[in-house]
């Protein structure tokens, strides 16, 4: 039997649930063409969440959804490509002729070749523009307005990763971006972005392009009681039962976080029987530490001395500051903490909020509290 739970990959259908204020939220932005930004700890759900928005319009002619992953653009060159090739890849969705898509490109030549499941798929080489990147680029940034004002329709454009660009040429690229898309009042942009101060300051620091340009919609956490009938019903799915204070604690083991939940609930399916045991929960966590030893040391590896006693003060207590706290672990003084913490938080194992620090990946954390038992 397969099992119910999935993770890694963005998920949907019934590996998907709730997220229904959201939806609808997001649906509403699109028909009134206000441009947001959604962001979010990793992991927490943005890409699942918009490919079910888009999933559900796909029937509406009216609305032209153009899906755009920065994670797999990491130059202006890629970008460029990946965004044409998106908003060809929404016309052949549409069953659009592939001379007539070919036609809204005027300076790059796209290529258009069959897949394995009969389907077109267009892409693009940037060192073949006809008139030089640069004048390439502002068509494609064109393209999205052009399309929606010639064919009467409602463009979405999503960029999903949206701070990788960050990465390419400094404050040059977000100002032209900005520069063409605040003009596009028939086009909705949907930025998603990982929660950290790169993307918050894109949008929220008034010295930068994208201050005011969008709604600021910070993706909450799936209430409980949910993620717990998400689990019930999925054990149910494959004539599984779990009571629901085990599918709860699966839920607080995972600090609320669908991609932790799945990956237990998925260790715990394999070992249990038609009845799932709160020893279950023991035995799916062990394999987890053992399937993830190796990653989980390599981070706690790449990590300096100081950093290591920080992570495992962090993962007993979060009074990460207080006096007691950084004597009896040996931390030093407060300022050599604040260091660590600052260095940690950069390679995303400790994560800040408010002011408070935590490691951020929960398995982690019980991986770290199991090596403080040695
Ligand atoms: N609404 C949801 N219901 C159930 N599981 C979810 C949901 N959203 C996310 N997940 C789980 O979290 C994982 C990461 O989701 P993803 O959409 O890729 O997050 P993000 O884009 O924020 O990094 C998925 O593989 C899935 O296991
Ligand atoms: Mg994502």
């Amino acid at each position: 039997m397969k099992n119910p739970f999935k993770y890694g990959e963005s998920v949907s259908g019934e590996h998907f649930t709730n997220r229904r204020k959201e939806i609808a939220d997001i649906k509403s932005a699109i028909r009134s063409a206000q441009n947001i930004f959604i962001y979010s700890f990793r992991r927490l759900g943005k890409t699942s969440l918009i490919k079910t928005v888009l999933q559900s319009l796909a029937g509406e002619r009216s609305i032209i959804p153009v899906y755009v992953d920065l994670q797999r653009a990491p130059s202006v060159g890629q970008f460029v490509e990946i965004y044409s090739a998106a908003i060809g890849q929404a016309f052949i969705a549409r069953g659009e002729k592939l001379k007539k898509i070919g036609a809204l490109f005027k300076m790059i030549i796209p290529s258009f070749e069959l897949t394995e499941t009969g389907g077109w798929k267009i892409s693009f080489d940037f060192s073949k523009t006809t008139r030089g990147t640069e004048k390439a680029l502002e068509e494609v940034y064109e393209l999205p307005q052009k399309i929606a004002v010639e064919r009467g329709k409602r463009v979405v454009v999503v960029f999903d990763e949206f701070q990788e660009i960050s990465q390419y040429d400094g404050s040059a690229f977000e100002k032209k971006l900005r520069s063409f898309i605040q003009h596009h009042n028939e086009v909705c942009y949907i930025f998603m972005g990982s929660k950290t101060q790169i993307i918050l300051e894109m949008f929220q620091d008034p010295r930068r392009a994208f201050y005011n340009s969008a709604d600021i919609y910070p993706l909450p956490l799936i209430p409980g009681k949910d993620l717990v009938d998400f689990i019930i019903e999925r054990f149910a799915s494959t004539g599984k039962r779990i009571a629901p204070a085990t599918a709860g604690e699966i839920v607080s083991l995972s600090r609320r976080s669908p991609y932790h939940i799945q990956m237990l609930s998925a260790h715990i399916w394999t070992v249990s029987g038609n009845k799932v045991k709160q020893e279950n929960i023991r035995t799916g966590l062990d394999a987890i530490m053992l399937s993830q030893n190796e990653l989980f040391f390599s981070w706690y590896d790449s990590s300096s001395l100081h950093q290591r006693a920080v992570l495992g003060t962090l993962a007993q207590t979060r009074k990460i500051f207080s006096r007691d706290v950084i004597l009896t672990h040996n931390l030093g003084s407060s300022s050599t903490v604040q260091a660590s913490l600052k260095a940690l938080t950069r390679t995303n194992l400790v994560t800040r909020e408010d002011g408070k620090y935590w490691i951020f990946d929960p398995f982690f954390e019980i991986w770290l509290q199991k090596k403080m038992e040695i």
